[in-house]
């Protein structure tokens, strides 16, 4: 077993061997610890025992804890990615956050390397397998009927269930068709009248894109969701009665048949990523599969992490534990009508996505529109070869042994930033680890955004990127301009799927509990420049320090 040395047990008095005690601190984890602050069975104490009897007794044993445990990997490595001499020097990093505007999105390395370390998201990230590797070679891309779609079409319809299958390019291309089929028929068959999309929390792109299709989003998950500290193991829950009370809302205002009819379709998002990954419960979704089938309101998944959120179900919920991830995630797909699907997270490809449905006329519809903006209904924007890397992708990441990994090693950043008391949401989601900005930079009002200003900090303090999910990403009101203020103003350390090893993780905990030490020295950032149009504005918006220097 590793254990970490607790160096916060240690007190130095000033002057011992004429260095500061932070000096002493420093030496004492770095020269104890060998690597970072980690401890291997047989590393010398030699020097702790040296420090502790200048303290005059004690042993080191008293200053060890366990550390906490990093699964295995169930694969091996096979290709890596070189990356230069590992972090970029401090010059680099400052350069290069200055010349991005404070915001990570716009780091650039078109001269040199200056990440270190890449958690700005798990999207598109993953390192494929062998297999998907290979398959690749077989894709054909023939414009109509391709041979590498019918296969793709066969593993969604036999893991999830669903029967209509429309290629797209990514996500956001499916949510383009999806709001568009579902909403628009309503706004024409209702003029005038609110049509609502009721979600558990929004999604950047899944929001823009029932607005962009004339209709209302409302978010109705469960308060503590919007509450970092709040333990409940399913966070992701809709509440069922903001649910029902938006229900009769509409059955008050248009009677019990045309009420109803004024919500275009409730959607479910699995580990809700801006609530911090938050998984559903399988209770929760039949309760909410009774309540839309009374009232014939459509029930869509958002499914890019659904096979995340099955996980979690296994572990956590009554009567699950034996049931294999890919038997949660067919039952998941049967109590649903279809799904919008970024396969670019759980599918473990870097390019992809789709929407299924059972409904065969909308399927008809959408594959209208599907040419007009992707492209024909057998490749939808993808090409041959990657439909043939996501198909293999679709049957790796049910395995049982690979979920379980991918959620431990993201639990594992969450213990080690927990134990060094930085403040993140919990529990610890599905792929990534969020730190609670508001609490780590008290200092900083939201409308200095906090959770910019920590984000380009820890890229500054230790090359490691990471990204805002906070009023940044929140945007502004479409009619009044002003900005929206979120509860949760949070940064996210996305964790790409089989790329990173359990040091990388070990340095990102080390560097961050770092940075908390001295977070009363981090400024806040005001805008230098916002586009326009400003729906997604967090991809391109640009700050500065305020004072001039983010870290004083
Ligand atoms: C929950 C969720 N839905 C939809 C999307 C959009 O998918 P894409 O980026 O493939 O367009 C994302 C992307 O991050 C997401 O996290």
């Amino acid at each position: 077993m590793k254990v970490k040395l607790d160096v916060e047990k240690i007190s130095f008095r000033q002057g011992d061997g004429n260095l500061s005690a932070a000096r002493q601190m420093e030496i004492a984890a770095g020269r104890i610890a060998g690597c970072q602050r980690v401890l291997r069975p047989g590393d010398p104490l030699g020097d702790l025992e040296k420090i502790l009897a200048l303290r005059g007794g004690g042993t080191p044993e008293g200053l060890l804890a366990p550390w906490p445990v990093h699964p295995p990997e169930p694969y091996r490595v096979k290709s890596v990615e070189l990356r230069g001499h590992g972090c970029p020097p401090g010059d680099v990093r400052l350069e290069a956050i200055e010349e991005a505007g404070y915001n990570t999105f716009l780091l650039k390395e078109d001269k040199r390397v200056v990440i270190h370390i890449d958690l700005l998201t798990d999207s598109g990230t993953s390192a494929m397998s062998d297999l998907q590797w290979s398959a690749m070679l077989k894709g054909n891309e023939d414009y109509a009927g391709s041979r590498s779609y019918y296969p793709l079409e066969k593993a969604i319809q036999e893991v999830y269930g669903w029967q209509e299958v429309v290629p797209t390019h990514q996500g956001r291309g499916a949510e383009h068709i999806v709001s568009t089929i579902f909403i628009k028929p309503l706004l024409e068959q209702y003029p005038g009248d609110p049509i609502y999309v009721p979600k558990n929390m929004y999604f950047t792109t899944t929001k823009v894109h029932i607005l962009r299709a004339g209709g209302v989003f409302r978010d109705i998950i469960i308060d503590q969701a919007h509450d970092s500290t709040a333990w409940h193991p399913f966070k992701g829950n809709i509440d069922l009665d903001k649910l029902q009370k938006l229900i009769d809302d509409c059955i008050a205002r248009w009677g019990k048949v045309h009420g109803p009819r004024h919500i275009a379709y409730l959607h479910l998002e699995g580990c809700v990523n801006m609530a911090g990954g938050q998984p559903f419960s399988m209770e929760n979704l039949k309760a909410l599969r009774a309540v839309t089938q009374r009232h014939g309101i459509p029930l869509l998944l958002d499914a890019t992490r659904l096979v995340e959120n099955a996980y979690f179900i296994q572990q956590r919920e009554e009567g699950y534990r034996e049931m294999s991830v890919a038997a949660i995630v067919r039952e998941m797909g049967s109590l649903t009508d279809g799904c919008t699907m970024s396969s670019k997270k759980d599918h473990l490809v870097n390019i992809g996505g789709f929407l299924a449905l059972n409904d065969r006329d909308k399927a008809a519809k959408a594959r209208e529109m599907l040419v007009d903006f992707e492209g024909f209904p057998t490749y939808g924007g993808m090409a041959g070869y990657s439909m043939e890397a996501l198909t293999q992708g679709i049957r790796e990441c049910i395995d049982d042994n690979w979920i379980a990994y991918r959620i431990g090693q993201t639990r594992y950043l969450g213990e080690l930033l927990q134990d060094g008391g930085v403040p993140i949401v919990l529990p610890v989601g599905g792929h990534a680890v969020f730190i609670d900005a508001k609490k780590f930079l008290p200092h900083l009002p939201q409308e200095q955004f906090p959770a910019q200003a920590l984000a380009s900090a820890v890229y500054l303090h230790s090359g490691v990127r990471t990204m805002e999910r906070g009023i940044v990403s929140a945007g502004r009101d479409k009619d009044s301009g002003s900005q929206h203020f979120p509860e949760l103003e949070l940064v996210r350390l996305t964790i790409p799927r089989r790329v990173y090893t359990q040091s990388h993780m070990d340095y990102v905990a080390e560097k961050i509990i770092e940075l908390y030490r001295m977070r009363e020295r981090i400024n806040g950032l005001e805008i230098a420049w916002e586009p326009p149009a400003g729906s997604l504005r967090f991809f391109l918006m640009r700050f500065t320090p305020i004072g001039g220097r983010l870290i004083r």
